[in-house]
């Protein structure tokens, strides 16, 4: 069975561009973005490092470290940060895992079989600072991630873990956000000072609280 929602990260050891990492450790207090592409020197995978190097501060800003993963060697990534450097106006600003025994691969469960070869699919892991799978995604090879949405999940969770809220369809930070179902109108009166709208019983829309 896949690793679920909740799930822990299964941890590993492995080598990267940034020398011998354990998983854990390297996470420590942080959250982690864990995401795997198909292969080196290939037109899609180049633009999506190229498009996260550029996200650094971004990632940076919400305590999130990015670790990339893909079966090829870690000399391979070094030869290929080059053109990502060259090609893309960003560098390479994270670690790259040379998953050659395809051991990290498995663990995630990012290679599937009928999607055409052994390499991995565009999968992505968000994990918190308790080691907890928050979000996967799994993208086609043909289609390069977006970004955005990852850094906008990561705040929806920040956000969530610390306020009865939840966030609607394409909220952006700052948007109005959802009161938790969970609590009453009384409850949502003293939690939210400003005020809320009752669109319905179990749609009731507040300011976003932590501003
Ligand atoms: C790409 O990144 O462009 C790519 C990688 C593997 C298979 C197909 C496309």
């Amino acid at each position: 069975m896949g690793l679920r929602l909740g799930d822990t990260a299964p941890n590993f050891t492995a080598k990267t561009t940034e020398g011998t990492i354990d998983f854990h450790e390297w996470l420590g207090d942080s959250w982690g973005v864990l995401m795997s592409h198909p292969a080196d020197f290939t037109p899609v995978c180049t633009t999506e490092l190229g498009a996260v190097g550029g996200l650094d501060s971004e990632f940076a800003k919400r305590n999130a470290k990015v670790i990339v993963v893909s079966v090829d060697s870690v000399d391979d990534h070094y030869k290929w940060s080059q053109d990502i450097a060259e090609t893309q106006n960003n560098s390479v600003t994270f670690p790259i895992i040379g998953d050659e025994d395809r051991k990290v691969a498995e663990l995630y469960d990012m290679i599937h079989p009928n999607e055409g070869d052994t390499s991995t699919v565009r999968s992505v892991f968000v994990i918190d600072p308790n080691k907890k799978i928050r979000m996967t995604l799994t993208y086609p090879k043909s289609a390069g991630r977006n970004f955005d949405e990852i850094l906008r999940v990561i705040d929806s969770l920040q956000l969530t873990d610390n306020y009865k809220v939840t966030t609607p369809a394409d909220w952006q930070y700052g948007d109005d956000v959802i009161v938790s179902p969970a609590i009453s109108n009384e409850e949502a009166e003293k939690l939210f000072p400003a005020g809320f709208t009752e669109l319905k019983p179990y749609l009731r829309m507040t300011k976003q609280p932590n501003l």
